[in-house]
């Protein structure tokens, strides 16, 4: 067998490589996962405008890069996806340093000092040379006095610092008199989106600092939780294979009840309604924002329904994140737990829209009836209550036992007694559906067997059999199975 090293021709790569579908707010923050991920507490990001010359600087005070470190850091592809990243690291594919600048600049310089040696590197792509000579040119210490100047703010003690130059992508005509203002809305933009993508790694207990021109970047919470207006739904669990998705819904608070600069910035960057549905986070850090991950249309009664999906690097197989880190997939077992609870913020929000703002209405709407116990707030104290409506009490009450077994009845009831929530609620602590892990096996075999005995108890009142499990699946103490459909209508008949 006889065989050619075919490498990629430089030339022609690098426009695929820059049309990844990054813009700037998406390519900053990229570079900025890697100061994270080098252990900054400081990231300093410069703008600066000067026509042709304009540029965008970022600092951190990371541990830094050996300059063997640095070389590797430059070549596409340097970390793969299949080697093991600590909790704190953003990266992902060994791509996101070079395709976020290279989609906004044709020259990068990098610069890293090494914490731990002092060690001072500098390394260049510039993209005119590549696709002129047609050859990956890697350039050793070649920064103009400029950049020289611009990079000499790295932190002696340790850090890195990113300069893009030639910004051919975010100033396609720099000369126009309209592109310094122009320079500055992307500014204004890109700040606005760091403040909501990296919103809970900011300020809070020294954490991190993120410094756009010398101003801080405040961080923006999509679901308003220092608001006392705000409705927060218990924390639900599912496992994904190894790994755990937490799920937190949150009402906000109704337009009357917000001034209007609060009511303003709660909107976020897209809009009140744009911005409904799901905030999906890996380690803290923000992929995706609004929408409902394919499982259901933004519409403008939904407009105060928001949803924490966090999960964490262990998770990226099951969710398909991609280079840019901008979208996440759902992982397949997951979608009918996740439409569900989607469907229970929803509805929830519709109930605060209907009582205009008071988010601890008396319970009068159909979702309730997806609890099998009702929480009533009444004038005497709070009150637990069996729901009628419920589809199996339901059934219950016009059919009696029939054939079933009355003690489905009691385990049933028993199954469904809502502990965890009221401690939630009480205590605002996790409602875990992961049985542990180790125990979930059995936990979720209990669940399947009365879900047996309640799908027949249905379908013995005249249910078609595929309705009555839908419905059941959609209410407690059932919501929480993770199999699909077709697995557990298999179960059914067998
Ligand atoms: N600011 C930085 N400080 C220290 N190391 C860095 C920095 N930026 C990049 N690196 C190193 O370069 C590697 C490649 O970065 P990148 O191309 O963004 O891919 P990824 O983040 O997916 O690994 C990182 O894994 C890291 O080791
Ligand atoms: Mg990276």
């Amino acid at each position: 067998m006889s065989r050619t090293v075919a490498p990629p021709r430089a030339s022609t790569t690098i426009a695929s490589l820059r049309s990844l579908g990054y813009d700037l707010p998406t390519a900053l923050a990229d570079v900025i996962d890697n100061s994270l991920a080098a252990g900054a507490n400081r990231v300093d990001v410069q703008f600066t405008f000067a026509a042709a010359d304009s540029s965008v600087l970022v600092i951190d005070n990371g541990k830094g890069m050996s300059p063997e470190e640095l070389e590797l850091a430059m070549r596409l592809g340097s970390k793969g996806p299949l080697q093991e990243r600590s909790i704190g690291d953003h990266g992902r594919f060994g791509l996101g340093l070079k395709t976020a600048s290279f989609s906004q600049c044709r020259r990068m310089t990098v610069r890293s000092i090494e914490r731990a040696t002092g060690a001072v590197s500098t390394r260049r792509w510039d993209l005119d040379v590549v696709e002129r000579e047609d050859e990956w040119w890697l350039e050793d210490d070649a920064a103009t006095p400029t950049a020289d100047t611009a990079l000499s703010a790295t932190p002696q003690s340790g850090g890195t610092s990113v300069l893009w130059e030639n910004l051919d992508r975010v100033l396609p005509s720099p000369n126009d008199p309209a592109a310094h203002g122009w320079f500055d809305n992307r500014v204004k933009t890109t700040i606005e989106h760091l403040g909501m993508v990296f919103g809970r790694l900011l300020g809070g207990q020294g954490r991190v600092a993120i410094y756009v021109n010398g101003t801080a970047v405040k961080p923006w919470d999509p679901f308003m939780q220092t608001h006392d207006a705000t409705l927060r739904l218990p924390e639900v669990r599912f496992a994904v294979g190894e790994t755990v998705v937490r799920i937190k819904g949150f009402v906000l608070p109704h337009e009357s009840r917000l001034s209007s600069a609060v009511h303003r910035r709660g909107a976020g960057p897209r809009g009140w309604v744009s911005q409904q549905g799901a905030y999906v986070y890996r380690n803290n850090r923000l992929l995706s924002h609004g929408g409902w991950l394919g499982l259901g249309r933004v519409e403008q009664r939904y407009h105060l329904a928001r949803v924490r999906v966090d999960f964490e690097s262990d998770g990226d197989m099951a969710w398909n994140i991609d280079v840019r880190k901008a979208r996440a997939r759902v992982p397949d077992v997951l979608k009918s737990a996740l439409r569900r609870e989607f469907d229970l913020v929803k509805a929830r929000a519709l109930r605060v829209i209907r009582h205009r703002g008071s988010a601890t209405s008396p319970s009068d709407s159909r979702d309730d009836n997806t609890w099998v116990w009702q929480v009533l707030e009444r004038e005497k104290g709070t009150f637990l209550q069996v729901n009628r409506e419920h589809p199996v009490v339901t059934a219950f009450l016009a059919t009696g036992c029939g054939d079933t077994d009355p003690e489905m009845l009691l385990r049933f009831l028993e199954q469904a007694l809502p502990l965890a929530t009221l401690q939630a609620v009480l205590t605002d602590a996790p409602i875990d559906h992961t049985g542990g892990h180790g125990s979930r096996a059995a936990v979720e075999e209990e669940l399947v067997a009365t879900l047996k005995n309640a799908w027949r108890s249905l379908v013995a009142a005249g249910l078609p059999s595929d309705v009555a499990l839908e419905r059941l699946l959609g209410v407690d103490p059932w919501r929480s199975l993770s199999g699909t459909r077709e697995q557990i209508l298999g179960e059914l008949d067998g």
